[in-house]
């Protein structure tokens, strides 16, 4: 439903976006993640088709960013990061504006404002100005107003930053009951463990550059590896020996899918060189090695620290 080939951005000399590739399924609640300036708004505003990328392309159910902005924006729903200041309406008002603003008819109007208002849990406060709303209650709305046109797609930028655990779970219910009618959600975030209930895919972003892209389960599984080497030896079964009696070695076993030896080191800097003495040393030969990327398990750091925004 969503799809990016090796899109970049820069601004000025500053590559934001550096060839990121990225997919969403129909029916998917995405989660888009990566630390505070990785590129994150940049990718949507270019979905959003407020952007224009400097190379590379992006399809919205088969839509190109670079030339059918008005197809696109009908398909979408965008709550941006951040709302303006409010203006002095009633809830059922500031609806009512945005509809007719998208051209819905006046007849239709209130049926679709009461709609929205029960799906978002705000028809008690139809009648609250929009200023009085609590900060879940002014998300949930912004979330109403982007449902105004029925998009396909819903594309949310930080939905959960600011919300207390409760608010943030009243806006997982929507989410999900959303999914439920048939959309398409991608929404970011700088904390994993934010998105990991609400998400059945997540896309990792580091520093304009998509570092992982998977299931939950998956990326949670990459994580728990990364950093990993993975080697073969003339002689695997005495290299498991020494290095599982090694000081260095933080962890080693043989993968259980491809039966292949694995070693972590408890300092991962010079793990590589350290490898080859201790088995040179005990006259085991390497044939061959690989390495997880440790820049993902960096990211997960600090993700999972909880990166103030
Ligand atoms: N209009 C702009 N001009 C120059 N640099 C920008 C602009 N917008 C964003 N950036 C830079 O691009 C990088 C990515 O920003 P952004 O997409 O907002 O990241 P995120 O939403 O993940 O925090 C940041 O380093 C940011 O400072
Ligand atoms: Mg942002």
């Amino acid at each position: 439903m969503i799809r990016t080939n090796n899109l970049s951005k820069t601004y000025g000399d500053f590559d934001a976006l550096r060839g990121i590739s990225l997919h969403v399924q129909e029916g998917d609640i995405y989660g888009f993640i990566g630390p505070n300036g990785a590129g994150k708004t940049t990718t949507i505003k270019i979905l959003t088709t407020l952007l224009e990328p400097t190379t590379g392309d992006a399809f919205v159910d088969g839509k190109s960013v670079w030339d059918q902005k008005d197809a696109i924006r009908g398909l979408i729903g965008y709550m941006p990061d951040a709302f303006g200041v409010y203006p002095d309406m009633t809830v059922n008002e500031y609806l009512h504006f945005f509809a007719a603003a998208y051209g819905i008819a006046r007849s239709e109007r209130q049926g679709l404002v009461d709609g929205l208002l029960e799906l978002t849990d705000l028809s008690f406060k139809e009648d609250a100005l929009v200023d009085s709303l609590s900060k879940g209650m002014q998300q949930r709305l912004g979330l109403a107003r982007a449902l105004v046109h029925d998009p396909k797609v819903l594309i949310l930028d930080e939905p959960a930053a600011g919300l207390d655990p409760r608010a943030r779970v009243e806006l997982r219910e929507i989410l999900r009951e959303l999914q439920n009618m048939g959309k398409t959600i991608l929404l970011s975030s700088h904390i994993l463990s934010e998105l990991q209930d609400i998400c059945n895919r997540v896309g990792i972003i580091e520093r304009g550059v998509v570092v992982a892209e998977g299931s939950v389960e998956e990326i949670l599984d990459r994580l728990s590896h990364a950093g990993r080497i993975t080697l073969r030896t003339d002689d695997d079964e005495r290299a498991l020996q020494i290095l599982g009696g090694h000081e260095a070695v933080g962890s080693s076993g043989v993968d259980e899918e491809s039966g292949v030896l694995w070693v972590t080191f408890r300092d991962p800097e010079d793990d590589l060189a350290l490898l080859g003495r201790v088995l040179g040393a005990e006259g085991v030969g390497l044939r061959f090695l690989d390495r997880d990327r440790v820049s993902l398990e960096e990211a997960f750091m600090k993700l999972t620290q909880g990166l103030v925004q």
